[in-house]
């Protein structure tokens, strides 16, 4: 990528009404469409397909249903850490902070955060950052419901967000990144992505990461297997979009949903497996893919994380610890860090 193009980027601000505005980037978008992308990854030796890839309208769906099988923990473990989390950030917060979610989140994990924030602050501002459209009827529930809340969207990826945060202003920032999204980054472009946040932030900003832990791995594979089958349904889908958008015929009946827990790299990995010999055209990509019976098209990781690495990894990049939370059963931390 072209760095400097990058810094140069220009954005379009939105105003649409005194409340709620977004930014958007004027440069038409450097990084690569799907068809490429797709073209490149599953054109070469080892396949696969990135998870970003999993959240069309039908993905997105079927994440917010993975979340409330009782097999998935992390969603309901983050939300009862950060009820809790809710009462004791008041003494972290001494001046009035702008909340920056990277990614617009689940608005119930948003709201946990933002009851906290219009309560102890005159107002309050909400930056959410994501290459989706964020302006839902989200962010007009959260203005009806929060009257002192306004709401400035930025629509880009999170470096080009956090790269616009930073010249922006002098405010300061509470950066949230929710969900152990952070897991689907390996250990080098994850560490890149906290060096990203923290030169990102100005002195006395803070950085809240939630993040899955290790454990059993039993319960770490159910996780990613549920028994009513919306996990599966949640990895085939990322082909049934691929038929979709780029004139492909994946017959869904000729794979299925394999996943397992690597202990040696801390990680579930999820793969879609071809049951038999086949060859699927994917028009637009312009590829005929070729698969073996057994062949697998690897589609995620999800990194888990010791207390330790996760309190050694942060100290590395430069932040200063303030505060980890966990449930009960360590199943899942909330850490907060500063950068002085
Ligand atoms: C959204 C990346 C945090 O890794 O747990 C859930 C995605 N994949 N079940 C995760 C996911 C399969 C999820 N993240």
């Amino acid at each position: 990528m072209n760095n400097s193009f990058q810094k140069n980027k220009e954005y379009k601000k939105f105003v649409v009404d005194s409340r709620l505005q977004y930014f958007k980037p004027h440069a038409t978008k450097i990084e690569k469409t799907f068809s490429e992308e797709i073209s490149s990854s599953l054109g070469t030796g080892s396949k696969s397909i990135h998870p970003k890839f999993f959240y069309d309208k039908k993905g997105s769906d079927l994440f917010e249903k993975i979340c409330a099988v009782p097999e998935y923990y992390p969603t309901r473990t983050e939300i009862s850490i950060l009820k809790r989390l809710q009462s004791e950030l008041d003494s972290f917060l001494d001046v009035d902070f702008r909340l920056v979610e990277l990614g617009s989140g689940s608005s119930t994990k948003t709201r946990l955060i933002l009851d906290f924030l219009t309560s102890s602050q005159k107002t309050t501002e909400y930056f959410p950052i994501d290459i989706s459209e964020i302006l839902t009827e989200s962010s007009e529930e959260l203005l009806n419901d929060y009257k002192n809340l306004s709401i400035t969207g930025i629509i880009d990826t999170y470096e080009g967000g956090l790269e616009f945060l930073k010249t922006y202003d002098d405010k300061n920032n509470l950066i949230i990144f929710l969900g152990s999204s952070f897991g689907n980054f390996s250990p080098i472009d994850g560490y890149k992505f906290l060096e990203k946040i923290y030169a990102t932030m100005k002195p006395g900003d803070l950085f809240l990461i939630g993040l899955d832990l290790v454990k059993d791995k039993v319960i770490l594979e159910s996780a990613y297997d549920d028994s009513e089958g919306v996990t599966a349904k949640f990895n085939l889908n990322v082909l049934s979009r691929i038929n979709d958008e780029l004139d492909a015929d994946f017959n869904l009946n000729n794979f299925s949903h394999h996943s397992i827990y690597n202990e040696k790299d801390q990680r579930i990995e999820m793969y879609l497996k071809s049951l038999v010999d086949q060859s699927i055209i994917i028009s637009k990509s312009d590829l005929e893919l070729k698969l073996q019976k057994d062949e697998l098209i690897h589609t995620e990781y999800s990194h888990k994380y010791r207390l330790s690495q996760i309190h050694d990894l942060l100290d590395d990049v430069g932040f200063e610890l303030k505060h980890t939370w966990f449930d009960e059963k360590k199943y899942f931390s909330l850490t907060l860090v500063s950068k002085n």
